[in-house]
């Protein structure tokens, strides 16, 4: 969500803002700009749209730019304003001298707007973000001091933000800060690198500073200068990334998505990799910190999170209420922070989150922490500002998931449930010995049961084809299939923009069943164990009421062949573990009915993957 991008050294800048951009397109955006510093001006470029657009709108300037070796930019998901080329960042002051581009949202945007309007700025677009860049400017005409301006107005701001800022004065200087946005500085040979991720900049290098909330960096080509929000020098946390340049590669699949799909069984022997060594064994979870005495004194846990991630959660409830006997409340984040939780010191509070950077999820965790509870962040990056927050870490290692939709991260999440709700049922004695071995042989077998489902996907397809012109689809499962419903239709949802929805298949006949009839799909995930009969009656109901039937199951049962016009076949799997074994087909489901459509797979409309504003 939003992306930004600096660079200040002494190579042409152009292409490496471009493509800097570039990789970080994964975030979601709808238009696009940077900011050049050329002989003795500042030029801003923008564009609706894809980045292709302001590719081609810089073709007709090349003479002008191509020397520039400073320079910022940034694409936007709008939230003030249209997605316009007024509205897109980079945002100049009045005199164009100071230009910025933002990566959040400004919370008193209006009142700054009201005050610095009635000092003389006029602004220009409806966004948030104009009313930062008039008022460092109002703040630069009192100090001549970037930074100063820079440190000053950051104590107006209320919000969240990242800025990376110049100045006309300035020939080689960039200065950037952050509060509850991400925000990162890469390191080169007599060059700095900004993003708000690091994909914009492991092509150039590996080493970079992550910036805490409130510090700010005035970077030239020679040195990087850090202060705390008091202007106090601070002492610079250097970084090696963990990360290869190969892992943005699409590696020969049309889409991200497919590839990402298909890097699954890895997923989950990379998680199982160093935790779970034989059945035999206990878990090991190095960067978990429960004991025995922090379990006692647990009276409930919490688990927050959004989205796909939030289904996550919901199997997870399900695992530590099976496995620990201990209550369990899952919630969206977005919800937790705006009522008065039961948490403190005897709760544990567990987040979950693939990027590590959801404003509402970072938002309830801190909340969280305020009030005394132990942290566990389960996440796909141990770098993001959630993790940073953590007592306790379960990373998932997925690897970057660069398709907005989630899939390995889902899995991987999943994973991180299992091996938690196991250790603390280790560590409380709370399942015996034998059960025990058998969960996790059972956990060992899932990553070839997953490379099965992938070297055939011929009647998934098949259905997508069946499928792909509905307007709506009912997805239904019961017990720990339940969030894989949710999360068969959200998938379906977001990259098809069919009207997907997962229910409680017991729920049917309380209302939804009223909009059955021969032009609705019913796809029931049958998975056999405690809760396969009761769905198979609520599959009769939905076909005596003309649904299109489709099942998506490990059963052999003859009675499937009458009931069902489609079905998908999986392994057989253990009822707790099937929640992994049911998602993929889901999943290429979602992707083939997209595909077939021409929709947009990797890149949704509307939707980011870093969703960092509230
Ligand atoms: C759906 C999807 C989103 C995210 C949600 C939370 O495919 O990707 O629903 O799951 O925005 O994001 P994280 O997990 O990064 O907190």
């Amino acid at each position: 969500m939003c992306g930004i991008v600096g660079y200040v050294g002494d190579r042409p800048v152009v292409d490496i803002l471009l493509d800097g951009l570039e990789q970080l397109e994964y975030r979601g955006y709808d238009s696009s700009g940077i900011a050049l510093k050329c002989a003795d001006d500042i030029k801003v470029y923008k564009a609706e749209g894809k980045l292709i657009n302001l590719r081609n709108t810089l073709k007709s300037h090349v003479s002008e730019v191509s020397s520039s070796t400073m320079g910022i930019g940034h694409i936007r998901w709008a939230t003030h304003g249209a997605p316009t080329l007024l509205n897109a960042h980079p945002h100049t002051c009045n005199c164009g001298n100071l230009v910025l581009v933002h990566n959040g949202i400004i919370e008193n945007y209006k009142e700054l707007r009201e005050k610095l309007t009635a000092q003389g700025c006029v602004f220009r677009s409806q966004t948030d973000t104009e009313a930062v860049a008039h008022l460092v400017a109002s703040k630069y005409a009192k100090t001549k001091d970037l930074t100063e301006a820079v440190r000053l107005a950051t104590q107006e701001i209320e919000g969240a933000y990242a800025l990376c800022v110049m100045h006309n004065d300035y020939k080689n200087t960039l200065v950037v800060t952050k509060r509850n946005a991400p925000l990162l500085v890469g390191i080169g040979e007599g060059e700095f690198y900004v993003a708000s991720d690091v994909p914009a900049i492991i092509k150039h290098t590996k080493k970079a500073m992550y910036l805490n909330d409130n510090q700010i960096a005035t970077i030239t080509p020679e040195k990087l200068v850090l202060i705390d929000k008091d202007g106090n020098e601070l002492p610079q946390k250097i970084e090696v990334l963990p990360w290869e340049p190969v892992a943005l590669s699409k590696m020969g699949y049309k889409h991200f998505m497919l590839k990402e799909i298909h890097e699954q069984p890895d997923v989950v022997r990379n998680i199982l990799v160093g935790k779970l060594h034989a059945p035999d064994e206990p878990i090991v979870l190095n960067e978990v910190k429960l004991n025995k005495e922090t379990l006692k004194n647990l009276n409930r846990i919490q688990i927050i999170a959004c989205g796909t991630s939030l289904h996550a959660a919901m199997v997870g409830k399900y695992l530590i209420e099976n496995f620990c006997g201990i209550a369990v409340d899952v919630e969206a984040s977005s919800e937790y922070i705006y009522r008065k939780t039961v948490t403190d010191a005897h709760t544990l509070v567990i987040g979950v989150s693939q990027s590590g950077e959801t404003a509402d999820t970072l938002t309830a965790i801190k909340q969280a922490k305020a009030k005394g509870s132990h942290i566990l962040i389960i996440t796909n990056r141990p770098d993001s500002a959630m993790a940073r927050e953590a007592d306790s870490l379960v990373p998932v290692n997925a690897g970057i998931e660069v398709s907005v939709a989630a899939t390995k991260s889902y899995t991987a999440q999943l994973m991180a449930f299992y091996l938690l709700a196991l250790y603390m049922a280790e560590i409380k004695e709370s399942v015996d010995v034998p059960t025990m071995t058998s969960l996790k042989a059972e956990m060992m077998l899932l990553p070839q049961k997953i490379d099965q489902i992938l070297s055939n996907t011929d009647e998934v397809q098949k259905c997508a084809r069946a499928y792909a012109n509905t307007k709506d689809f009912i997805y239904v499962a019961r017990g720990i299939n339940f969030p894989t419903a949710l999360e068969g239709a959200l998938k379906l949802k977001e990259i098809s923009y069919i009207n997907a929805t997962g229910y409680p298949a017991g729920e049917l006949k309380h209302g939804p069943i009223a909009m059955l009839d021969e032009t609705m799909p019913v796809l029931s995930i049958l998975m056999n164990g405690s809760v396969y009969e009761k769905l198979l009656s609520n599959s009769e109901e939905a076909k005596a009421r003309n649904a299109r039937m489709i099942a998506l199951t490990n059963s052999n049962d003859e009675k499937l062949n009458d009931l069902f016009e489609h079905i998908i076949r999986v392994p057989d799997v253990q009822e707790l573990f099937s929640p992994v074994i049911a998602m993929v087909p889901l999943q290429l489901l979602a992707y083939y009915i997209a595909e077939f459509l021409g929709k947009d797979v990797d890149q949704p409309r509307n939707l980011a993957k870093s969703v960092t504003v509230e």
